[in-house]
């Protein structure tokens, strides 16, 4: 049945209202955070109080504290100690603040989801919500020249890390296939007609676009795993009817210098919300791997970027 709306409104205000009185000191520096409304939405829409709401590569824990907040249970799984530990803070921050729920949080490589996720939630994950690492070119604040006394504009908060194997680091085919293997161990931990929803953007690297969000769809098929919907979170606001744009200064510097190549840009003001399901025929648990744990992990699809602009640009990259 088609999804009533494919357009979802998650930007009535900005990402620095909607995450006030919530997060940690410290949190703000994390280079690429959900905005908390996207997680909202989706949680409310695709789970029930007292469900349970896992994000595999959870940054400082957006989702954790949404879904605490909605009075759901979340689990997290951060590669970077330092955003774990974060995570972490926010997610109790969370749970004391509604008075019920839990967010746990672990520090690993999300491929070994099966083994950091207790083996008690296996089959029992209502909802997967996540956002893989991509496209850094526009992440980062700008710092003020009076902080550093240096002349011009200075990026700071634009890296997740220095650590060349976070996933953000790596080539965009290998992180396709890093993400495939995810949600196959996603799909371990799932229940069976459990929801996943991965919000994603399409970007540009030397010109060529990188159609992520295509990229994603086939990692979910290869995941064995069904898509479902394809929905819009809006990143601009609405007023009057007309959208409101909230870019930041280094997604304005990034079009303005493409286009200043030729290359005719334009701002994105929404991220693709992809949606998939975990098939569930006989609407029982069917595969009794999922019990034994690691057991039922199939092998390794290889996913490719689809790189669909053939636009010379200035360095002769196609
Ligand atoms: C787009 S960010 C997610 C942000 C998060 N939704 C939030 O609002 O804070 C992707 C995260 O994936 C993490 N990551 C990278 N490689 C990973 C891996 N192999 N396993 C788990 N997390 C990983 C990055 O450190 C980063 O924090």
């Amino acid at each position: 049945m088609p999804a009533p709306f494919s357009v979802w409104n998650t930007a009535p205000t900005s990402a620095a209202a909607q995450r006030k009185g919530r997060y940690a000191p410290g949190s703000s520096a994390h280079p690429a955070k959900m905005l908390p409304k996207i997680a909202a939405h989706a949680i409310a829409a695709y789970t029930r109080p007292g469900d349970l709401v896992l994000d595999p590569m959870c940054g400082i824990g957006t989702t954790l504290v949404e879904a605490i907040h909605l009075g759901r249970n979340a689990l997290g799984v951060e590669y970077e100690p330092r955003w774990a530990a974060l995570a972490r803070i926010n997610a109790a921050a969370a749970a004391r603040a509604a008075g019920a729920g839990f967010g746990s949080v672990r520090c690993g490589d999300a491929r070994d989801l099966t083994r950091l996720i207790p083996f008690e939630h296996h089959g029992k994950v209502d909802l997967v919500i996540t956002s893989p690492p991509y496209g850094n070119s526009v992440h980062g604040h700008v710092r003020s020249t009076r902080e550093t006394g240096e002349r011009g504009v200075v990026k700071r908060c634009d890296r997740y890390s220095h650590d060349p194997s976070n996933l953000a680091h790596v080539s965009t085919d290998r992180l396709l296939n890093a993400f495939a293997e995810i949600l196959t161990q996603c799909r371990v931990v799932l229940r069976p007609g459990g929801t996943v929803v991965v919000t994603t953007r399409p970007w540009r690297e030397r010109g060529e676009l990188i159609d992520l969000p295509s990229a994603v769809i086939a990692a979910g098929r290869a995941a064995g795993l069904a898509p479902t919907e394809r929905c819009v979170a809006l990143l601009a606001g609405i007023r009057d009817g007309r959208l409101i744009p909230r870019s930041s200064f280094f997604q304005m510097k990034y079009v303005r210098d493409a286009r200043r190549q030729g290359i005719p840009l334009a701002v994105i003001q929404h991220e693709d919300v992809l949606v998939f399901t975990r098939p569930d025929p006989t609407g029982h648990c069917r595969n009794t791997a999922v019990n034994k744990g690691r057991a039922t992990r199939p092998g390794r699809p290889t996913i490719r970027a689809p790189r669909t602009c053939t636009q010379r640009n200035r360095d002769g990259h196609r």
